[in-house]
């Protein structure tokens, strides 16, 4: 295991080969939210090494979070980045399958950057952590789909941030999403060498912060 630096947002990571890296998505995300100054609560799926939660609990000093990932090794790295970085009594950390183990859930934000490749005869060969960190499905978004009809089935009050690609996403799913009388709005864009990314905010229930 390797430790990184990261001297732009002034933090430490340890990063085993089975975890993933901090990659365009990542930090595309990370300067492209738009959170309250007096958020309460966020909830991250798949934090992988815990870079997008520490960073934001760096930067909101009252917010508390609760960060999931299904991989256990993850998990475990979550929990000792939190620590190096001086951030671990305001995240708890829970292995577990996006936020399935949550009977109620109340907070103002979700965030996550989710595997989002489809599977095929290439992705079919990798191991089964390198699987999970990057397809979400046959059609790659089959996983974020799942989220979303969970949360608007619990009439949660809550604001998901997520990523799209162009590999596996275009404007006719925003639509099945918008037909389902869900509020999704892209609110930012991305154009890489081989695929575009999105940065969608999908509104449940009468949150609107
Ligand atoms: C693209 S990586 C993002 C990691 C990190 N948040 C980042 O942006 O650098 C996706 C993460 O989601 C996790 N993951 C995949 N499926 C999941 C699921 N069903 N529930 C929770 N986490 C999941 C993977 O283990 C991986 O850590």
């Amino acid at each position: 295991m390797v430790r990184y630096n990261f001297p732009e947002y002034k933090l430490e990571l340890d990063i085993p080969e089975e975890v993933y890296f901090p990659a365009e998505d990542t930090f595309f995300l990370i300067r492209n939210l738009n959170l309250n100054n007096n958020i309460k609560s966020v909830y991250e799926i798949g934090g992988g090494s815990g870079i997008i939660s520490i960073i934001l609990a760096k930067k909101f000093e009252k917010t508390r979070f609760l960060v999931s990932d299904i991989s256990s090794t993850a998990t475990r790295m979550i929990r000792s980045n939190c620590k190096l970085n001086g951030v671990d009594s305001r995240i708890d950390v829970v292995c577990m399958d996006k936020l399935n183990a949550i009977r109620h859930l109340s907070p103002e934000v979700i965030i996550w950057n989710p595997p989002y490749l489809p599977e095929d005869s290439e992705t079919k060969k990798l191991p089964i952590a390198d699987k999970l960190m990057l397809t979400g499905g046959k059609r790659g978004y089959e996983e974020i789909f799942e989220l979303i009809i969970s949360l608007q089935n619990s009439k949660a009050n809550t604001s998901l941030y997520t990523i799209f690609s162009s590999i596996a996403w275009d404007e006719v799913n925003c639509e099945e999403i918008r037909e389902l009388g869900i509020r999704l709005e892209i609110t930012k864009e991305l154009k890489l060498f081989f695929e575009k990314l999105y940065l969608a905010r999908i509104d449940f229930g009468d949150y609107n912060g």
